[in-house]
């Protein structure tokens, strides 16, 4: 059995750009009433294109480590989870470390899609447990407006940028347990959901077209069905582990894909609508920065409280999804 990691701080980040719906009407041939109908979503923060998202993560961790109360040279290990990395080569787990002003620190960037957060937890509960004097950094960032086709509608519409954060110890007086995390995955399911261009299976040199093939591809209404049906299993079995029913829950939340599959999920799980925390709205889809983004604003907004048990829930590519139970 191992000690719980606890939680001292966590941290969270948007661009100030709003692209709203009216104005991807604009890019795309679409209507702020199909992309609210089908999605739930009015709008997304959009990143100054070619910026990098370590510069957002980079304001998550600081507000993270703030709200710890530690010195930001106390950090010895940082997880980086995104599929959007500042390029292929540094990692950006380095690339932060540097604009946080700390060398000499474990860095490692966990590419597991929208998933990478829940997958991020995991591997903190395992640092800490062979590492009991680590302080982790866990971060969770993604770029998704620089890897969505902008003329392909059934996807452009979904997708926002956003950071978050948060800070694990192995012991002390913290504002919270990670009490357990679980993740699955399912390769053979991968092209459902692909970014083939850029990797090292595409052919490509110097001077070709970039083609749709380096951008998101999506089949639809297939990552719907498995998004639902694996949030809500893993939710169901992290629960029975733990001894929980649904009654023990004080906040869900799932990762922000779209509306309808939160409503799905919840409703699949049985819990009421205001259990349920929603930012999707006004987020859209940030893929790993998805939850921590959404823990961040749940707290800013007063909605966590101590005593609390929160559970988490998440979905990507891969496909890749997983659960994560918070008591704080
Ligand atoms: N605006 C207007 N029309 C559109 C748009 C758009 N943005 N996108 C697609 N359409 C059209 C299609 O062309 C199609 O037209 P047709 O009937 O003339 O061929 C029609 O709308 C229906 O298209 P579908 O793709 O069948 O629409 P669907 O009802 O399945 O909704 C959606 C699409 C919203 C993407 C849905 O499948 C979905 O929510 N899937 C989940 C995908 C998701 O959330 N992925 C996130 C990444 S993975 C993750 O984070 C979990």
């Amino acid at each position: 059995m191992i000690n719980a990691p606890v939680l001292f701080g966590v941290g969270g980040y948007v661009p100030d750009a709003v692209l709203d719906n009216e104005a991807l009407s604009r890019i795309v041939e679409t209507s702020d009433e199909w992309i609210t109908t089908r999605t739930g979503i009015r709008e997304r923060r959009i990143l100054a294109p070619g910026s990098g998202g370590a510069c957002m993560a980079a304001v998550a961790a600081r507000r993270a480590i703030e709200d710890a109360g530690i010195p930001p040279e106390s950090i010895t290990h940082i997880l980086y989870a995104t599929c959007t990395p500042d390029a292929m080569c540094p990692p950006t787990s380095c690339t932060l470390a540097d604009k946080l002003g700390l060398s000499g620190v474990f860095t490692a960037d966990v590419n597991v899609a929208c998933s990478g957060y829940i997958y991020g937890l995991t591997l903190t509960r395992g640092l800490l447990a062979a590492e009991p004097e680590a302080t982790v950094l866990l971060v969770a960032a993604d770029v998704m407006s620089s890897r969505v086709n902008w003329q392909d509608r059934s996807t452009c519409v979904l997708f926002g940028d956003a950071a978050g954060a948060a800070v694990f110890r192995a012991g002390g007086k913290g504002k919270g347990i990670l009490k357990d995390a679980l993740v699955s995955s399912n390769g053979a399911l991968g092209p459902l959901l692909h970014v083939g261009g850029g990797g090292s299976a595409t052919e490509f040199k110097p001077g070709d077209v970039i083609g749709p093939e380096f951008f998101i591809r999506m089949e639809g209404r297939e990552v719907y069905k498995h998004a639902v049906r694996c949030m809500v299993k893993c939710s169901r079995d992290i629960l029975e582990r733990n001894g929980l029913g649904i009654e023990d829950v004080d906040l869900f939340i799932p990762h922000q894909a779209n509306l309808r599959i939160i409503e799905a999920v919840g409703s699949k799980l049985g819990f009421p609508a205001e259990k349920v925390f929603c930012n999707v709205q006004i987020r859209g889809n940030t893929s790993a920065a998805s939850i921590p983004l959404a823990f961040y604003e749940a707290r800013e907004a007063g909605l966590i409280r101590p005593g609390m048990t929160v559970l988490f829930a998440t979905f990507g590519g891969g496909f890749t999804w997983g659960s994560a139970l918070l008591q704080l």
